[in-house]
């Protein structure tokens, strides 16, 4: 994989603004669910989660068939822990990967982070494994101190975030050295006729699936937006490279309509190299 710092940081660049116009531009028919006066774009992002979730588990079975959650199984299989780990689950939202973490992690525990307050009333109330602490907090600030996790992930939410190069430096500051982070998220099919199919299902029937079943439309008309701007698979692992993750290797699911992008912290906080880690899939 050829990747090249400058592209990394224009592509961050542009998510930036492309979000900014996508939320802020939004019509006012489209934007009566997504306004009022917000003066933020991450409080336009937590006032939309907040509005979708309890239909959010059910609209996502629907809209994906189910695979969401073997998407999240394949994630998680990507952090090669011992079995009282401390993992973080990013943008855990209703806690559909903190779960599946828990579980690896019998004797360890899993810090489960989102910032809208209503996606974590869903997340708390769900049964499941019981070594998770939800926590209500901004990715972009994590409360925990340096070198805390053994591993993290997050799925399906590095599209909504207006800083992705900010967001990979906050999660490698609280990761040891050597964890490995794992990012899962819907990308751009590399196959042109395989992309302009899904993009059909993407930008045309998923919002009417997500608004029917999620029963607020003009969300279900947001979300897909936010893929327009994002970077492709190769895009998002330069970042990766950029922001303090080595060895990074992404995989693609069901021929690049999602991709998991893994990386490994090699540097101690104090910004002195160590010894690289292990390449996951190489
Ligand atoms: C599409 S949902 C994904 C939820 C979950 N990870 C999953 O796999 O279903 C995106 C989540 O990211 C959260 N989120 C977006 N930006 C965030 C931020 N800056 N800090 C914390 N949570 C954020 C939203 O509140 C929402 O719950």
């Amino acid at each position: 994989m050829r990747v090249r710092a400058e592209q990394t940081q224009e592509s961050a660049e542009n998510h930036s603004k492309r979000l900014e116009v996508s939320v802020e531009g939004a019509q006012p028919q489209q934007a009566g669910a997504l306004t009022g006066y917000l003066p933020h774009k991450s409080d336009v992002v937590r006032d939309l989660f907040d509005r979708i979730a309890v239909r959010y588990d059910r609209a996502n079975t629907m809209m994906t068939a189910g695979m969401d959650e073997l998407w999240r199984v394949a994630a998680a299989d990507q952090l090669h822990v011992a079995d009282d780990a401390r993992l973080l689950d990013l943008c855990c939202g209703t806690g559909g990967l903190s779960r599946v973490m828990a579980r690896k992690v019998p004797e360890g525990s899993v810090d489960a982070v989102d910032f809208s307050s209503k996606m974590l009333d869903v997340a708390r109330a769900r049964p499941g494994p019981r070594n998770i602490e939800w926590h209500q907090a901004d990715v972009l600030a994590l409360p925990f101190e340096d070198a805390t996790f053994d591993g993290a992930a997050m799925g399906f939410s590095m599209r909504n975030i207006v800083d992705i190069g900010a967001c990979l430096r906050e999660v490698a500051r609280v990761l040891k050295p050597g964890a490995t982070f794992v990012n899962l998220e819907i990308s751009k099919p590399p196959n042109a006729l395989w992309r302009r199919l899904f993009y059909f299902y993407f930008y045309n029937v998923l919002p009417l699936i997500g608004g029917a079943a999620g029963g607020d439309a003009a969300a279900y008309r947001y979300l897909p937006q936010s893929l327009v701007s994002f970077p492709d698979a190769d895009a998002l692992a330069a970042l990766f490279q950029a922001d303090k993750f080595a060895h990074v290797r992404y995989v693609r699911l069901m021929g690049g309509i999602v991709a998991m992008h893994i990386g490994t912290t090699d540097r101690a906080p104090n910004g002195r190299s160590i010894a690289p880690g292990k390449d996951l899939l190489a």
